[in-house]
């Protein structure tokens, strides 16, 4: 039996997805990248921002229609994930085909579900008929999830070098335009020496590298007292960087608020810990930032940045940004662009504000036009490929440490890599260094890449 597994939204959500496939092969079915052939079909999805909702429901619509499949039985569809949890009920009632919908705290429940649902059907325990009359629904609570996603299987299909590592769940920081704190649930660490074993296990299997995922990561065990001003998530990237075969470590996404100078001060000191940082800023406007309830001032953002610069001078920090945000003016992006200029970014996601029914900011009104939004964030992405570019440039004819990631798929014998400080890198090699630390030298840059040489 055959399982396909499609994700919409954040690594958390295919780190989900990857749990979920596990516990499909556990129970002996294979995870299949061809639709069309499949027996169950999980989409799991994602609600924070309107456009990525519509994507999955155009999908599921697609799915549904009994065009699709003249030539066999509608395979068994669900719907997991956030959209699951925040539109569950509607969606049950608008697509009443769907065979069953589960939130982002049932991902370990999926595999069961979907197995049972399937086994009634071939054992016509309950007819067609029966079947499509209304979707099974698990949406409730389960602040114990965290407890349960120690599973992997790799969906990407490209090697086991670099693998994804949840470290908590849940979201309180309640940002007022963010949906994530209502559908994952409050936050939720999950034991330090659970996520030392799973690394453990990763490395192992072949893993180099580790991305822990967390909506907070630097708040992990944040309810564990510090020691010497030392926090339970520093002491994690400590006992980490002590794991023998393990060769780099990162982690995504920090929150301004819980980055402290004991984390600060573990880059450089801690070896394996990478000179890439990604910082959500979300606005450089003191008054929108505010509104946003992101409790810091744009100011005290930049001086982490500052901080973090004078730690490596390879340093690579990211961010996201949020423009159109209700009642922003053109001042007060005039000083998002700023910050962003300050902070040099080299690397950002620019959203469009979108309103989520349900968040604070949903009583405000969307009174910033999408002409525009898109105006502003093309002016954001111009002087973003500006700097992405100048920060690339900076880095021809040097020479940087790359782990060697997977086939390139750019002609037979180009591979890629990652710098510890997250650059692509384009070169060429065999399959015989997939795995590999690799020293290359950078000949030419594009926006989003290297291009390099073994040396
Ligand atoms: N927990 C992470 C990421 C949350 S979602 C963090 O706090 O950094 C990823 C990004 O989506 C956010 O950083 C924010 O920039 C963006 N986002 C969230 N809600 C949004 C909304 N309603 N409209 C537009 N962008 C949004
Ligand atoms: Fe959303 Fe803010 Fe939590 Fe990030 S920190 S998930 S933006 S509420
Ligand atoms: Fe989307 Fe849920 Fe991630 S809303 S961004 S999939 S936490």
């Amino acid at each position: 039996m055959k399982a396909y597994i499609r994700t919409y939204g954040c690594q958390m959500n295919e780190r989900d997805s990857e749990n979920i496939a596990a516990n499909f092969v556990e129970k002996g079915w294979t995870i299949t990248s061809v639709e069309d052939e499949a027996d169950v079909i999980v989409i799991n999805t994602c609600s924070v921002r309107e456009q990525a909702e519509q994507k999955a429901i155009g999908k599921l619509s697609h799915l549904l229609s009994y065009r699709k499949w003249q030539k066999r039985n509608l395979p068994i569809i669900g719907v997991t994930g956030c959209m699951a949890q925040n539109r569950g009920e509607e969606i049950a009632k608008a697509l009443p085909r769907i065979d069953f919908i589960a939130g982002p705290r049932k991902t370990h429940l999926v595999a069961n579900i979907a197995i049972d649902i399937h086994n009634k059907v071939l054992q016509e325990t309950f007819s067609p008929r029966e079947r499509l009359r209304k979707p099974y629904i698990d949406i409730s609570d389960d602040n114990t999830s965290h407890l349960r996603i120690n599973k992997h299987y790799n969906l990407s299909k490209t090697s086991n070098v670099c693998a994804f590592v949840s470290i908590m769940q849940g979201c309180q920081m309640n940002c007022s335009y963010c949906i994530v704190p209502k559908v994952r649930g409050v936050m939720r660490s999950r034991p330090t020496d659970d996520v030392v074993c799973e690394v453990k296990q990763l490395v192992e299997n072949g893993a180099k590298e580790v991305m822990l995922l967390g909506q907070v990561a630097n708040a992990f065990g944040r309810e564990i007292p510090a020691q010497n001003g030392v926090s339970e998530f520093v002491r994690l990237l400590q006992k980490l960087n002590d794991i023998d075969g393990l060769e780099r470590i990162r982690f995504t996404s920090p929150h301004p608020s819980y980055f402290r100078d004991d984390l600060i001060n573990a880059y450089g000191s801690l070896e394996k810990l990478c000179e890439y940082v990604h910082l959500p800023l979300q606005s450089g406007s003191d008054r929108i930032l505010k509104a946003m309830n992101r409790p810091y001032k744009s100011a005290d953002f930049l001086k982490i940045v500052d901080k973090l610069r004078a730690r490596s001078s390879d340093m690579s920090i990211s961010t996201d940004i949020i423009v159109g945000y209700p009642d922003e003016t053109e001042e007060d992006f005039l000083q998002t662009v700023e910050a962003f200029k300050q902070a040099n970014f080299d690397m950002a996601f620019i959203f469009k504000y979108s309103e989520r029914k349900g968040t604070k900011s949903a009583e405000l009104n969307d009174n910033i036009s999408d002409a525009i939004k898109e105006d502003r964030n093309q002016r954001l992405l111009a002087v973003l490929e500006k700097q992405s570019m100048d920060f690339h440039n900076a880095m021809i004819g040097k020479t940087y440490q790359v782990l060697v990631e997977s086939n390139a798929k750019r002609g037979e014998n180009m591979f890629m890599g990652r710098t510890r400080n997250h650059r692509k890198c384009i070169f060429k090699a065999d399959e015989s260094y997939i795995g590999k630390m690799v020293n290359v030298k950078v000949n030419s840059a594009t926006v989003t890449a290297l291009d390099c040489e073994i040396v």
